[in-house]
Formats: C-alpha cells, sequence, structure tokens
C-alpha cells in the first residue's frame, strides 16, 4: 500500500460557493451511485419500473448522496422511472439525470427532475480525439461549443450541474483541461473525468486529477468526482487514486454492475474508506450494515448475484476453510479478519433455512437483513416461503427479499452459490 498516503486536500477547506446542494465539506467523499444508470443499462441488468423504485428507496436509506435514477431521453420507461424517483425520494440523495450535449436530452433531464426538491443535471461529452473524429464526427472546436452551449443551458434551469468529460483518461490533457474550463465558465459545478473504458492505472489517475485540479479555473469551488470502469480490475483502485489527488464524490454501483466489466463497486470503496481510513481521511454517509442487504437486494432484480468470492458482500467473503485460517480465528478473530461479517450486514449466522425452519428463526434471519416482520404479516410471509421451499432446494437471502415485497423470486438464483462445505459450485438458473 506504498503511495497511498492521503495528502490532505488543502484549498477546498472553505466551503465552497459553486457546491450547491449542501454538497461542500472538503472532509466528506460524495458517494454518487449510479446503480440505475450505469448499472442498469448493462446487460442483464434491466430491471421493472417498481424494481427501480424498490431500489431507489433502499440506496436513500444506504446513505447515498447522490442518485443518479436514468438518462430519462433514452426511453418512455426511463423517463418515467427517473421521474417517479423525483416524486418519490424527497428526503435525502440529490437525484440526478443524464443527457447528452443536447437541449432536448437536457430537457428531458428537467421535465423528469421537476418534482425533486434537490436535483442535478448530469451532461457529458466525450473529450477523446477517437470518440470525437469517429464516434461523434465532430471537432474540437465543434466539441468546446457544445460543452459551453450545453452546460450553459442546463444551469437555466438547476443550480447543480455535472459535467462529465467522457474517455477523459484516454484525451489529451491540454485538450481536456480547455474543454472543462468551458464547462465551468458555462456554469459546471462538478467536473467527473471518467476511465470510460476501464484503460487507465492509479498513478495515472492521480497525475491527471492533480493536473486538472492545479490549471482548471476556479479549482477550488469545484467537486472534482471519478467515475472508473473495471476492464483492467482497477476501478475502485483508481477511484481510492483520485480521492487523494482530491476528487471529492465517487460514482459507483452495488455490485460493481454496469457497462462491460462494471464501474466501481459501492460496497467497496465505503467500506475500503471506513477500513483504512488511517490512510484516507475521507468520510462517508454510507450505513455500512446495509450494505449486504442492498446487494441482495439488487441480486432479486437482475439476472446475476456476486460472485462468491466478491469482496465485501460475496457468500465467500468472510468463510474459512484452510485448517490453518479456522485455528487462527478460533484463537483471535484478528489473525484472519480485517472486518467483521455484521459491519457490512452479513448475517454471521449462517443457518441453512429450508422447508423445516420454523417462524422464530426465519424472523431472526428476516431482520439480519434489514427487514422486521412480525404477527399476521409474519404468518403470510412464513406460509409465501413453505410455498416457495417446497419446490426449491437451496433458498438465497435474495429470495427471502424477494418474498418480503410479495415477489416471486424470478432471477434470484446466483450463478454460483456456496456449498455446505464453501466449494462455490455452478448451479442452474431457476
Ligand atoms: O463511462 C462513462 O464515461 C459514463 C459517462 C456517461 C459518465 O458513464
Ligand atoms: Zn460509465
Amino acid at each position: 500500500m506504498k503511495g497511498w498516503q492521503f495528502k490532505g486536500s488543502r484549498d477546498c477547506e472553505e466551503a465552497s460557493p459553486l457546491a450547491p446542494n449542501g454538497l461542500s465539506d472538503p472532509n466528506r467523499l460524495y458517494i454518487f451511485d449510479t446503480t440505475l444508470r450505469d448499472g442498469e443499462q448493462s446487460p442483464g441488468c434491466s430491471m421493472r419500473h417498481d424494481e427501480k423504485l424498490h431500489m431507489a428507496r433502499h440506496l436513500a436509506d444506504l446513505g447515498v448522496d447522490l442518485l443518479e435514477a436514468g438518462f430519462p431521453i433514452s426511453s418512455d420507461g426511463d423517463f418515467a422511472a427517473v421521474k417517479a424517483i423525483a416524486q418519490e425520494i424527497t428526503d435525502g440523495p440529490v437525484i440526478a439525470g443524464l443527457a447528452r450535449c443536447r437541449a432536448e436530452d437536457i430537457n428531458a433531464v428537467v421535465r423528469a427532475l421537476e418534482p425533486a426538491p434537490r436535483k442535478r443535471i448530469h451532461v457529458f461529452l466525450a473529450s477523446s480525439d477517437v470518440h470525437l473524429e469517429f464516434k461523434l464526427k465532430i471537432s474540437r472546436q465543434q466539441a468546446l461549443d457544445q460543452v459551453g452551449e450545453s452546460v450553459g443551458h442546463a444551469r437555466q434551469h438547476a443550480d447543480d450541474v455535472e459535467f462529465s468529460a467522457e474517455d477523459a483518461t484516454r484525451s489529451d490533457i491540454e485538450f481536456l483541461i480547455q474543454m472543462i474550463n468551458v464547462a465551468v465558465e458555462s456554469g459546471a459545478t462538478t467536473i467527473n473525468l471518467p476511465d470510460t473504458v476501464g484503460y487507465t492505472t492509479p498513478d495515472e489517475t492521480a497525475r491527471m486529477f492533480r493536473t486538472v485540479r492545479q490549471r482548471v479555473t476556479n479549482a477550488d469551488k469545484l467537486i472534482f468526482s471519478a467515475h472508473c470502469h473495471d476492464d483492467l480490475g482497477l476501478a475502485v483502485a483508481n477511484s481510492l487514486a483520485a480521492v487523494e489527488a482530491g476528487a471529492r464524490q465517487v460514482e459507483c454501483t452495488i455490485n460493481g454492475i454496469g457497462e462491460r466489466a462494471g464501474n466501481a463497486a459501492l460496497e467497496e470503496v465505503a467500506t475500503l474508506l471506513r477500513v483504512r481510513n488511517d490512510r484516507v481521511a475521507v468520510s462517508t454517509n454510507i450505513r455500512h450494515d446495509k450494505l449486504y442487504s442492498a446487494s441482495q437486494l439488487l441480486s432479486s432484480f437482475i439476472s446475476f448475484g456476486p460472485a462468491p468470492n466478491k469482496a465485501i458482500v460475496g457468500a465467500n467473503a468472510f468463510a474459512h476453510e484452510a485448517g490453518i485460517h479456522q485455528h487462527g480465528m478460533l484463537a483471535n478473530p484478528l489473525c484472519y479478519e480485517i472486518m467483521t461479517p455484521e459491519s457490512v450486514g452479513q448475517p454471521c449466522n449462517r443457518m441453512v433455512l429450508g422447508k423445516h425452519s420454523g417462524r422464530r428463526a426465519l424472523a431472526h434471519h428476516l431482520s439480519e437483513l434489514g427487514y422486521q416482520l412480525e404477527g399476521a404479516e409474519l404468518d403470510a410471509y412464513y406460509h409465501r416461503f413453505t410455498t416457495l421451499a417446497d419446490r426449491k432446494k437451496n433458498i438465497y437471502d435474495q429470495d427471502l427479499i424477494a418474498l418480503v415485497t410479495d415477489r416471486e423470486p424470478q432471477h434470484a438464483t446466483p450463478a454460483f452459490v456456496t456449498a455446505p462445505d464453501h466449494k462455490a459450485v455452478a448451479q442452474p438458473t431457476a
């Protein structure tokens, strides 16, 4: 971990006049959740309207600071979901909607976010030559003009405007700075530098953030943000490097879902900053004991769950099999455990629930997952549970969560499950 020493962010010490929606504490890392946008747009991750709303409620409860609810221009369904989330989640996160640098995109975000008391318009345009030349087929000057016009348009409708320079990490740094300056002069308050293709490394990420922060106009009044994809398995490490270099917003998703190999996993970023707070002295608003249930809830909606060896939320993340490890754990958990399962909301009790289980065991397990059921509600739940257990051999936490909302577990079986001997075995989908 050499080289990860937090250097402290000095020039954001004053509350930033440009940071709206109360997001100006230099010691806070703002968690921008994009599970419902970057995550939802990836294969196997589409969710129904009611599932998006349910997920949004859980994310608000989890303590995310910003919730990107969707890309309203992309479909009527996305528009309706962003609008419903803006209507319902009025206490907690700032609700964001994504727009390309086009008036109709921005207008759609404005309409969808209309009911939200705290809102952000998130506008993006590519800054790399490869995107400008082959995808957008526009010149650098045309790109700068579009950014100026679109960010200015967005600012007429919201105080809080984020500009993302798509593919920032493969862009010419001089042009990137020029583009960001145009965005800032046109009213952007958060500047996001995405590693769109998951290509960069932690040292390069830190250098890019430092250079941009040194050279951009009014940098001390802006919030810089990282948005890292995981194509080389570096999304979380790159996000951490960005934070060390002064970023105060990280964009991430539950279970790391997102385009291709996914985005930085929210549960990993939040837990890393908590467990290694000695190295990176920023705090988040995340309620860590809700991380596991967020992961399970998402898994109950989409077509796959986290791999068993996935950090923080995987079924084996706290399992010890080797004799020497078991011995060490029994002698003192500190030998092999840097955090407890309970600290991230993983039930410590691994009792197997099946059709012979009783109401009390079920109620206890549900309470560990954050659901308190009793009386008639528990009776009705128990009935649904035993019906399911009659026909399904393995019941997972995500099945239990699906049943809480009276849903048939649809895609509820993870791609891999943990056998009683902790060996991961392939499991046919239900
Ligand atoms: O990966 C990316 O560049 C994005 C932007 C739209 C922020 O998702
Ligand atoms: Zn992305």
